[in-house]
């Protein structure tokens, strides 16, 4: 697909980030969209925006769905094609997630299921519903986001994070094995497979709006110690008092927007551009392609990181 122009896109989880990038950047382009969301005024705002940089005629939807319920992404499906007159549908963005339910022991099963349940389910869910309207096209791709995480299941020293990986190792497996399913069935149709590093982007405080968490500054002491030898990783006192570990994760939740090697825009940009070259795996970042690179390396080796410092996506402290 060289243009998208002229085309019609579903982005899930298009309320921010990357998803709302997407759309501002498909629409700038000429492309209708159908986005959708679980935070009902994010997307609107989304589709506000979208809908003021489209070329004249170009219709940017905004919908209200959370894509790990099958009711909810069978009326979104309906709600798109009924609201932009369409029979078909060429580009979908299975883009939502989530972090949250890093550990068997320390998460609640329910965290760990919703994560889970979001991240791998929703890509699921989506793909089943759309791909007969993605059929329908002369011409289409279904585009599912999965992670470094996707390949290398941890965040480094002291950090659990097994739902959202299991989930994304679940997204790259689907979207591969889709490949030759597409190819013998629908060969019109065609699957790519999004693999971000590190991006500034408000998950942070998304996941934990879904999840029902507390705020940085309400976390209560006990919840707090369960931070603290990450906390200490990443530059706290060992000695810390509650109030300063309180403080750090505040900071550190601003951080991961700020200290990102990329923002939404470029990731958005990058993954558009390399969807119009025809790849279909995208890593997306120089911190990707270092850790795909240093994972295939010595994949024995992946998980034998140092145990100080933070590891976070930096392939380089894991090669010290
Ligand atoms: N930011 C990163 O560093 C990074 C790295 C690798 C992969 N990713 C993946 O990229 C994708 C986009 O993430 P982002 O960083 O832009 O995050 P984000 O929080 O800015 O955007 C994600 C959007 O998905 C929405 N969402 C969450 N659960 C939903 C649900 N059940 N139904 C519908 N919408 C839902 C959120 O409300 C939010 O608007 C995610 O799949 C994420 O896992 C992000």
């Amino acid at each position: 697909m060289q243009s998208f122009a002229g085309r019609l896109g579903v982005v899930t989880g298009g309320g921010s980030g990357m998803g709302r990038e997407l759309v501002l950047q498909l629409a700038s382009e000429g492309c209708a969209v159908a986005c959708c969301d679980i935070h009902e005024d994010e997307v609107w705002h989304t589709s506000d925006l979208a809908g003021s940089r489209a070329p004249k005629g170009i219709r940017v939807t905004a919908h209200v769905c959370d894509v790990s319920d099958e009711t909810q992404v069978l009326r979104f499906r309906d709600e798109a094609v009924a609201a932009h007159g369409r029979d078909h549908v060429d580009l979908l963005f299975n883009n939502a997630g989530i972090g949250g339910g890093g550990s068997l022991f320390t998460d609640s099963r329910a965290t760990w299921e919703r994560t889970f349940g979001v991240d791998f389910w929703g890509v699921y869910l989506c793909t089943r519903a759309f791909l007969p309207l993605l059929v329908k096209s002369s011409e289409a791709v279904v585009v599912n986001t999965s992670s470094v995480n996707g390949f290398w299941a941890t965040l480094g020293p002291g950090v659990p994070h097994s739902a959202y990986s299991t989930a994304k190792f679940a997204v790259k497996g689907f979207s591969e094995a889709l490949i030759e399913d597409l190819r013998m069935n629908a060969p019109h149709v065609r699957v790519a497979v999004v693999v971000p590093g590190h991006i500034g982007t408000d998950i942070v405080t998304n996941t934990r709006r879904i999840l029902g968490q507390a705020a940085p500054g309400a976390v209560d002491d006990a919840e707090l110690e369960t931070w603290r030898p990450a906390l200490v990783r990443a530059g706290a006192p060992a000695e810390a008092t509650t109030e300063e570990l309180r403080a750090m994760l505040g900071l550190l939740e601003g951080a991961f927007k700020a200290n990102a090697p990329l923002t939404a825009a470029q990731a958005a940009t990058i993954i558009l551009d390399s969807l119009r070259a025809g790849k279909w795996r995208i890593l997306v970042g120089a911190d990707a392609e270092a850790l795909d690179a240093w994972v295939r390396r010595d994949p024995e080796s992946a998980y034998d990181y140092p145990r100080t410092g933070g590891a976070f996506l930096r392939p380089s402290a894991a090669e010290e």
